[in-house]
């Protein structure tokens, strides 16, 4: 017999708020009560006069003594498991019935623990089996950003942009290395010395990649790219400053008179975020094919495809490349083709897209200035092997891509658009460019916040023109630089 039938229903409905926290009066109330009220129970009496009275939520045992209990409870756990009964539950439901077998399973111990640890425990066994681990309240959090796994003890988080170290732990390597195994082997993935390197998606759309030893030198090492649930729109984006209303007014101005664009910027600078939202404007009625590894974005448009790349398989066969799906992307009949970062030979295709008709495309580079970006587009063509002569890539460069939007994560965290630079053609063989807004900062407030805006420079940009073409009419003003006053540019 096992737990769920034995006496499952008490220690069910009695811990109906395990969501809540554990410190507040209502939770170890609602926790507790039913299990304490049942004389039968010899755990009720331990609660009742512990051997030392711990203060509430403070440790009576000693961490080692906790992680042992901890283990050999989850170890019951998975060994009373009523598998049958609990396929049938799903989501909170299961993870209900899990905690009331736990709240059981706990006061059954001979171990004294506080409430509140109990409590605690209830939760971490029960991450620790359904969930993944320690890592779960960092994923619940919807302040945290990214988490990042650097050992055992050593667990940061990105709010705000900027980095801390958690009190999260992992009891050690080999814990570590189960959670990532956990991660990645739903997927058909598998991470050992033979693939020390994977990336994954969790079922939220997280991105995960994990790399272990020897090539990561210390610990498995992972980092998850949390998915959030409302990505930025272009009004967050002005509220934080990342740029400002007039540079969404000619963005979106662009969008729709179909000016090819790409986005560049660092790691983490918040490429992906702007595609979304670039992409955002982009009309109902069109088409759209997205490429990505993996895939990010998030539509609200009703036609959308989305054409994500497929690793090699464990006998390194049946990898499909963005390059392939490029190329399948321009059968599709798309209106736009959006590529979610160009890494390496797409770069060429897309390029073929954007000078064959396929106008309004997008996509993003890893490049720290409008020039970087453009070189390194021409260096994934010439690596693409086609034998093309450098200045035909340059040439082709230069008409496809008509702006570059350069973003940066700045020293106190902020991420700012620094330049909206239009690609004008070829001067010899050069590219030329002109910026048509900046960056400009005007000093660092007291707590090391940069103060700064981004600025029209005055240029009047080339594609006025067809942007004007397609109807759409912009504020005169729109480029005029502003006159540097009191101290503040307006
Ligand atoms: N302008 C912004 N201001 C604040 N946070 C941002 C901004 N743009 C992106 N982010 C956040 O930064 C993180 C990285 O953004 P992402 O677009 O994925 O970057 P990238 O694609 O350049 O690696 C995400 O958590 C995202 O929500
Ligand atoms: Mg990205």
């Amino acid at each position: 017999m096992t737990w769920l039938s034995r006496r499952g229903d008490t220690a069910l409905s009695g811990n109906s708020h395990q969501g809540s926290d554990p410190a507040s009066p209502s939770a170890n109330h609602s926790t507790t009560r039913p299990i304490e009220a049942k004389p039968s129970e010899p755990a009720a009496i331990l609660t009742e006069k512990p051997p030392v009275a711990p203060p509430e939520g403070g440790h009576l045992l000693p961490p080692d003594q906790l992680n042992e209990l901890k283990q050999r409870v989850h170890e019951q756990l998975v060994r009373e498991l009523d598998l049958d009964k609990l396929q049938q539950k799903r989501g909170p439901e299961l993870r209900k019935a899990v905690e009331g077998a736990l709240a059981v399973m706990l006061l059954d111990q001979e171990t004294p623990i506080s409430r509140a640890e109990r409590q605690r425990l209830v939760r971490e066994i029960a991450d620790e089996a359904l969930g993944l681990g320690p890592l779960e309240p960092l994923l619940d959090d919807p302040t945290v950003s990214e988490i990042m796994v650097n050992g055992p003890r050593k667990v940061y988080v990105e709010r705000n942009g900027l980095l801390s170290l958690t009190d999260v732990y992992f009891r050690d390597e080999t814990h570590i290395m189960r959670i990532i195994e956990k991660i990645v082997s739903p997927l058909g993935r598998r991470i050992d010395e033979a693939s020390p390197m994977v990336d994954a998606r969790l079922a939220d759309g997280s991105r995960v990649n994990a790399i272990i030893p020897p090539l990561a030198v210390d610990s498995p090492i992972l980092t998850i790219r949390k998915f959030s649930k409302d990505p930025l729109t272009a009004a967050d984006l002005i509220r934080f400053g990342s740029l400002s209303e007039e540079v969404i007014t000619f963005l979106k101005a662009c969008i729709e008179a179909r000016i090819n664009m790409v986005v560049a910027g660092g790691t983490g600078s918040g490429k992906t975020t702007m595609l979304n939202v670039l992409s955002s404007f982009i009309p109902h009625r069109e088409r759209i094919v997205t490429i990505e590894d993996p895939v990010e974005m998030q539509f609200r448009q009703p036609h959308v495809i989305r054409l994500e790349t497929r690793p090699a398989n464990i006998e390194g066969k049946g990898e499909v490349t963005q390059r392939q799906l490029v190329r399948n992307a321009l059968r599709m009949r798309p209106d736009r083709i959006i590529v979610g970062e160009v890494r390496s030979g797409e770069a060429f295709d897309m390029l073929q897209a954007m000078n064959t008709g396929h106008d309004g495309s997008l996509t993003t580079i890893h490049a720290n200035t409008p020039r970087d970006a453009l070189a390194r587009i021409e260096n994934m063509v010439l690596m693409a092997n086609l034998d093309l002569p450098v200045k035909a890539i340059r040439e082709q460069v230069a008409s496809a891509i008509h702006l570059i939007l350069q973003l940066s994560r700045l020293r106190d965290g902020s991420r700012r658009v620094t330049h909206v630079t239009e690609v004008i053609g070829m001067e010899s063989e050069v590219i030329t460019m002109q910026d048509i807004f900046v960056f400009r900062q005007q000093g660092v407030d007291a707590n090391g916040k940069i103060i700064g805006s981004i600025q029209p420079t005055g240029l009047r940009p080339h594609c006025i023109d067809k942007i004007e073409r397609e109807g759409i009419n912009l504020p005169p003003d729109l480029f005029a630089p502003r006159s540097f006053d009191r101290g503040s540019y307006r």
